[in-house]
């Protein structure tokens, strides 16, 4: 172990070098102030980097990230990022960004059981209910799988819009939009699933195109 942590402390000097080497105020800038326009709610999957997929450095992306990128009402750490970001930084965009070959979707999709947090992937389970339909008229197993990893980035979106922060913060005439994408790990490409909500009336839109479609 301590060797790996040499090595982390070796990179880390390098990479802060560089970074220095590139701008010689780049750290004193950021210690002051992080002025983020951005709140990126991702998977916590090592191989979808927030900041590295978007080429953001750092002070450019306010980052959350959990397992399957959920968004729960009752859990207070998400929701704490969420407020900080809308209320004191002053984001405009939330961004949730799910990615095919999510694990955390594909074991509730069959159904595994790895503990603890199959009660945090109930959650998945709740958005393919949801979907029944919609999904079970895909044939194809693995686009299946695809379907419900864009559904579920969908639902998180809506779960954003639906606090109380964004709420009250449309109330207030803020400019705050929230927006789905999702990550494919095959070619490295971001997709936009086309939801964005910026107000109350997209809400309704977008659960009037659910209706529309039959689920
Ligand atoms: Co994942």
């Amino acid at each position: 172990m301590d060797n790996k942590i040499e090595v982390l402390l070796r990179k880390n000097k390098e990479w802060a070098k560089s970074v220095k080497t590139g701008d010689p105020d780049f750290f004193t800038k950021l210690t002051n102030v992080q002025n983020p326009e951005l709140l990126w709610i991702g998977c916590s999957d090592s191989r979808v980097p927030a900041n590295e997929i978007v080429g953001l450095l750092p002070g450019e992306l306010f980052v959350h990230r959990n397992v399957a990128n959920l968004v729960v009402q009752t859990d207070l750490n998400c929701l704490s990022v969420i407020q900080y970001a809308v209320d004191v930084l002053k984001v405009k965009d939330i961004i949730v960004c799910g990615h095919y070959g999510c694990g955390g979707v594909h074991s509730a999709f069959v159904n595994n059981k790895l503990g603890l947090i199959d009660n945090w992937l109930r959650n998945i389970k709740d958005v393919m209910e949801k979907y029944q339909k919609k999904l079970s008229a895909i044939k194809d197993e693995e686009k299946r799988l695809d379907r419900l990893c864009e559904l579920n980035v969908m639902e998180q979106v809506i779960n954003v819009a639906q606090t109380t922060i964004l709420e009250d913060a449309w109330n207030r005439g803020q400019n705050v939009a929230v927006h789905g994408l999702i990550y494919s790990l095959k070619d490295g490409m971001l997709r936009d699933l086309n939801v964005c909500i910026r107000n109350f009336s997209d809400i309704t839109e977008f659960y009037n195109n659910i209706k529309k479609a039959g689920k």
